[in-house]
């Protein structure tokens, strides 16, 4: 098999992407349709335009634009309907999707709107399309502790159906530590931990995430590269970063793909992953991003089954099925 037929081959968990990131224009166009919202487009072709970013603010402010037009539980269904139907083109048979319920709730959309519309998609892509997932909200770093305390407390009721809580939106100036206590309540109520740091932030905010936050899971972390004796750590506890390409060029934390870090942070045996991010703002979907790695860096065979098995090892499933998933890639020749 050479690289693009692995790539497709091979079973692979997703484990950063946000659902509303992976918004198409197309869809995003119907559903301002039906709801009688004005978008500050015309057309998707003006939509599409509008997708050049400069850095990760610059990006922020269209998503979030973007997301406005979600109001029903329908939306919610159909937006994540859309994200399963790529996943099965990509053969990613497991995702753990972040969610934003501020993002939502602060224009009056019930938390419980947003979770059943997710949920009740979650339930057909196992069903139809053997697609298994698990849902992670995130806080919005850019808006209060007091807030972030408001919608755990509303995440509560849905404990159930929420696996893992984590932390994005604008990096800068919004270090880990601002959401230490919520977390540790998070963790005490027995959900896992992600958290982005290490994208635009500094390797401190790494630092924070582990120290302070006590994730299981760094988003992003490409910068904690800079630092040695981080890099040691990550490698000593087997921490996963799940990595985006594609995203990491289209907002410029990196000039050029054949520098991304993703391979030396591989080679020097960091449990990296490859991630999509907000696929629909940043040209691609997982494969995609394998793809654009393996070309610009010149990934063998070897390294893309590593970096397949990395997903499963990182994810949230049974030891059980990651050995299913482990060995399904190992088979393929
Ligand atoms: N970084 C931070 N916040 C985000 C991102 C990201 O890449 N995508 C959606 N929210
Ligand atoms: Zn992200």
């Amino acid at each position: 098999m050479n690289q693009i037929e692995l790539i497709r081959a091979m079973p692979k968990a997703e484990l950063h992407v946000h659902i509303e990131g992976t918004f198409e224009p197309e869809l995003m166009f119907q559903i301002a349709q039906r709801n009688q919202i004005e978008l500050p487009y015309k057309s998707v072709e003006e939509i599409k335009q509008a997708y050049n970013f400069h850095n990760l603010q610059s990006f922020l402010d269209i998503y979030y634009a973007g997301a406005n037009v979600l109001i029903k539980e329908q939306d919610f269904y159909d937006l994540a309907w859309a994200y399963f139907e790529k996943c099965a083109e990509d053969n990613v048979i497991h995702t753990e999707m972040f969610f934003d319920p501020q993002t939502h709730t602060d224009r009056g959309v019930a938390f419980e709107t947003v979770i059943h519309g997710l949920k009740r998609a979650c339930d057909d892509a196992q069903t139809k399309l053997n697609i298994s997932s698990h849902l992670i909200m995130c806080f919005l770093r850019h808006l209060s502790e007091e807030a972030a305390f408001e919608t755990l407390e509303q995440a509560l009721p849905y404990k159930n159906l929420i696996i893992g809580v984590g932390l994005d939106s604008s990096e800068l100036g919004h270090p880990p530590s601002k959401f230490e206590r919520v977390f540790a309540k998070a963790k005490a109520e027995g959900f896992l931990l992600v958290a982005h740091a290490g994208e635009e932030g500094p390797a401190e905010y790494v630092w924070e995430a582990l120290d302070l936050l006590k994730v299981n899971r760094i988003d992003h972390g490409v910068r904690s590269e800079e630092d040695d004796v981080l890099m040691q750590r990550l490698i000593d506890e087997k921490m996963p970063l799940t990595v985006c390409p594609l995203s990491n060029l289209k907002l410029c934390v990196v000039d050029d793909m054949a520098q991304h870090n993703i391979r030396r942070l591989l080679e020097k045996g960091v449990h990296v992953t490859v991630n999509s991010d907000d696929p629909s703002y940043f040209g691609g979907y997982m494969n995609d991003n394998f793809i654009a790695i393996m070309e610009a860096l010149n990934l063998d065979n070897d390294e893309l089954k590593r970096l397949a098995i990395n997903s499963f090892e990182a994810s949230f499933i049974s030891d059980e099925m990651k050995k299913v998933y482990i060995d399904q890639v190992n088979s393929l020749k």
